[in-house]
């Protein structure tokens, strides 16, 4: 059954104006409303400090479908459109919030109920006087449902984190909040669970007696855009690592199964085993790069010190690689190799394990690797060996592969965890925990990364990453699984 919003609920987005509003949420919501999964009533009213009125606001929200959407309907963007307002305000000014909640209660009136959505879509430094305003305002209101959804980054480490927490919680219950990392409402990363829930088969080869090392890679193709004023301040470790990949390895190394404790739970246990593998230095944890000039599908780009908006001297990584290992009896030993970064040859996002070769089995054969790739030209891939013809025993590579195409009832990222938060379902949300162990484990590598004397790899665009990364992964004597 097709999950679907049958109450009335309104969304205020803070941050209406901005990138991920225009690339993710926006076009997110309306194929929620062309695939019939909205209500009758519904209200979607941006917030931010642009100055607009509500048919500008109804014009930005348009175009940003129409340039997200593959098959863009005008006759649908009009509909949707209607349920938008505008209300312009500043994040810290209480008056912004009373004339908001004026709006609100305006649109409302005729509905028979109403669930309200605060989806804070801002920098973390303006999260504190937005809470504290939806509260104060009666934004958040005793008796009217409440759902209050967290873009990452929360915080900007432990700290920070710390005390965004307080703010939050000393604002809203925490059944109210909802940390979103987009990774988990991709279809294919929720796979990672479900592969090895529906498949005992996988189970019994995940195991560090069989596994030589697991790669985890988050490859882009993009750089910047034009997020400059965030990224000089995030730089990819800590705009990947601390969320999206150590959510998708929590699925690959937790317990599934009833023992779990559930979805939550289970990721956090896998959290809390990770640890750092004693090493004589820090750059043997973890390596950092920033991309030159260079070039992607045939075109010239420039290097990311030559972006519009970044420092020509800026040493913000664009690239990174860290070692890491989990303390789960299942995954004693084995090491993990995370690696992520931007402007690289292609999009993709995988996890490869290779499996340990007993004994050599013979001329040309190679260890045995199972791919899942997550985006890109999402599939699994399980890489055998098998005899050619002769008296010798001279092996060539068995590949089995299948495209892990979503064929169900399937949703952009956002959409389906808008839905998901609607329905107060917080399993693929974070929790607190979850992401202040993540934060823990990200800081000592992150102040390492800070040093002046940390080296900085350069790498051109297009490329797959710093050529010191061969000679970083070889002192585990395994080299990167290409595929
Ligand atoms: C975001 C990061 O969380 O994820 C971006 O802030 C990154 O820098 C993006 O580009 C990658 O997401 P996806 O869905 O394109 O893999």
């Amino acid at each position: 059954m097709k999950l679907c919003a049958s109450s009335p609920f309104s969304i205020v987005l803070f941050g209406a104006s901005g990138h991920l509003a225009r690339l993710k949420i926006y076009p997110a919501l309306y194929t929620l409303f062309a695939t019939g999964r909205l209500p009758k009533h519904f209200a979607i009213v941006g917030f931010s400090r642009s100055d607009m009125n509500d048919e500008a606001f109804r014009a930005l929200v348009a175009e940003a479908i129409r340039q997200n959407e593959p098959e863009p309907d005008e006759g649908g963007i009009n509909a949707f459109i209607a349920h938008c307002f505008y209300q312009q305000g500043q994040y810290d000014e209480a008056a912004s919030f009373a004339a908001m909640r004026g709006q609100l209660q305006q649109i409302e009136q005729k509905w028979s109920s109403v669930i309200r959505l605060a989806y804070f879509s801002v920098p973390p430094a303006v999260f504190a006087p937005i809470a504290q305003n939806l509260c104060k305002s009666g934004v958040h209101e005793t008796g009217v449902p409440f759902r209050c959804i967290v873009e990452k980054p929360v915080g900007h480490d432990s700290r920070s984190f710390r005390e965004m927490k307080e703010t939050l919680l000393s604002c809203f219950m925490e059944e109210e909040i909802f940390l979103l990392d987009h990774y988990m409402g991709k279809e294919a990363v929720r796979n990672t669970y479900y592969l090895r829930y529906a498949n005992p088969v996988l189970e019994r080869l995940f195991k560090h007696t069989l596994i030589r090392s697991v790669e985890i890679t988050a490859a882009e193709q993009n750089g910047i855009e034009q997020r400059a004023g965030y990224f000089e301040n995030t730089g990819t470790f800590r705009d990947m690592f601390q969320s999206h990949l150590l959510m998708v390895m929590s699925l690959l190394t937790m317990r599934i199964g009833e023992e779990s404790g559930g979805l939550r739970a289970g990721r956090m246990q896998a959290l809390e085993a990770l640890y750092l593998p004693p090493a004589t230095s820090m750059d043997d944890i973890v390596l950092q790069g920033q991309y030159g000039a260079g070039s992607i599908r045939k075109e010239h780009v420039r290097g990311y010190c030559e972006e519009d908006g970044v420092a020509a001297d800026s040493r913000t990584n664009t690239f990174a690689a860290m070692r890491i290992m989990s303390r789960a009896s299942h995954w004693a030993g084995v090491p993990f190799f995370l690696r992520s970064g931007k402007r690289l040859q292609k999009k993709e996002t995988r996890i490869s394990i290779l499996f340990q070769e007993p004994h050599k089995i013979g001329k040309d054969s190679k260890p045995n690797c199972l791919h899942i790739i997550l985006q890109g030209e999402a599939g699994i891939r399980l890489e055998l060996q098998t005899k050619m013809g002769g008296t010798e025993p001279c092996f060539r590579p068995l590949i089995l592969s299948d495209p892990l195409v979503c064929m169900g009832d399937c949703l952009p990222e956002h959409g389906l965890l808008l839905l998901e938060a609607i329905h107060g379902k917080q399993q693929w949300f974070a929790s607190f925990e979850e992401i202040q162990i993540a934060w823990r484990l990200i800081d000592p590598v992150q102040k390492h990364l800070e040093r002046d004397e940390t080296p900085l790899h350069t790498y051109p665009a297009g490329s797959n990453g710093p050529d010191a990364l061969d000679a970083w992964i070889a002192q585990d004597g395994v080299a990167w699984m290409e595929i």
